[in-house]
């Protein structure tokens, strides 16, 4: 019989991983004693995550967390956090100051978000791009809970700074949401008895040339979820907001609003790249 031919490996680094995800996949297994039951039931399971289209979410919700702490270690400027599994790319471009789109009859108080994007000396820069997305005032995100053919891109943008490095945006408080339940990862979060609440945030994406790109969310002050976060580990201290709440009169005439309004102040600080000697 011929010796098996040696493959010669197209990708080193997969090789090495998988190797190492299977030792300690194999060691969980022994040190747990899973039953050939449990790997049946953790195989269907896999199976339903993949049907109901929910391979993103699960991960996200329970192992995005550890991706950004890794590829965040000892960086600089804001801190980041999750993207989770909620982003759509191409949101429409516009320019600061400006208003992210939504439906005619966009529930929720009016939030005006302002801020200067600066590099970690505090200089401005102009030529960055926010990539906002966000919750309505219900906890729903367009694309995903709210059609496309009603709200497309409802209230995300890609908004470009002004030449001082400022952005001006007016938008809607979000409010906190369930992440979907009716599926297998809200059947495994009810099954452990925990909720599916996430606690009112903004996310965006921000991204500058010559600089490393952020990805972050601010999550709204008193919410009652934000000591309990469905992603563990998602909420940290230095991102969560203090919406000011503004219900004078005639200020509220002056800026032609009949419900109060909020404001937000958040300067996002990023770091260079720095370039690898050769
Ligand atoms: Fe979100």
């Amino acid at each position: 019989m011929k010796a098996a031919k040696t493959v010669t490996t197209e990708d080193p680094r997969l090789s090495e991983v998988f190797d190492k995800l299977l030792g300690t996949l194999r060691n969980f297994i022994r040190e747990n004693r899973i039953t050939h039951e449990e790997y049946r039931r953790a195989v269907a399971f896999l199976a339903e995550v993949g049907q109901k289209g929910e391979v993103s979410l699960i991960c996200d919700v329970f192992v995005e967390v550890t991706v950004d702490e890794v590829a965040n270690n000892g960086r600089g400027g804001t801190i980041t956090t999750i993207e989770g599994p909620f982003y759509v790319p191409n949101a429409p471009a516009m320019k600061s100051p400006c208003e992210l789109p939504h439906r005619p009859d966009e529930k929720g108080p009016v939030l005006f978000l302002s801020g200067v994007v600066r590099s970690p000396n505090g200089d401005p820069l102009p030529g960055t791009i926010l990539d906002l997305w966000q919750s309505d005032q219900q906890g729903r995100y367009s694309h995903f809970d709210i059609p496309e053919a009603v709200a497309p891109y409802n209230l995300r943008a890609r908004v470009a700074v002004d030449h001082n490095g400022k952005f001006d945006v007016k938008t809607r408080l979000p409010g906190p949401y369930e992440i979907p339940k009716a599926g297998p990862t809200g059947a495994l979060l009810a099954a452990m008895g925990r909720h599916a609440w996430r606690p009112a945030h903004l996310h965006m994406k921000i991204g500058r040339q010559g600089y490393r790109n952020l990805t972050t969310q601010v999550f709204m002050n008193n919410d009652p979820w934000l000591e309990s976060d469905v992603v563990e580990g998602a909420v940290k201290s230095a991102l969560i907001v203090d919406p000011v709440k503004h219900d004078d009169p005639d200020d509220l005439r002056q800026k032609n609003l009949t419900e109060p309004y909020y404001t937000l102040t958040y300067d996002f600080f990023l770091e260079p790249v720095i370039a690898k000697a050769a």
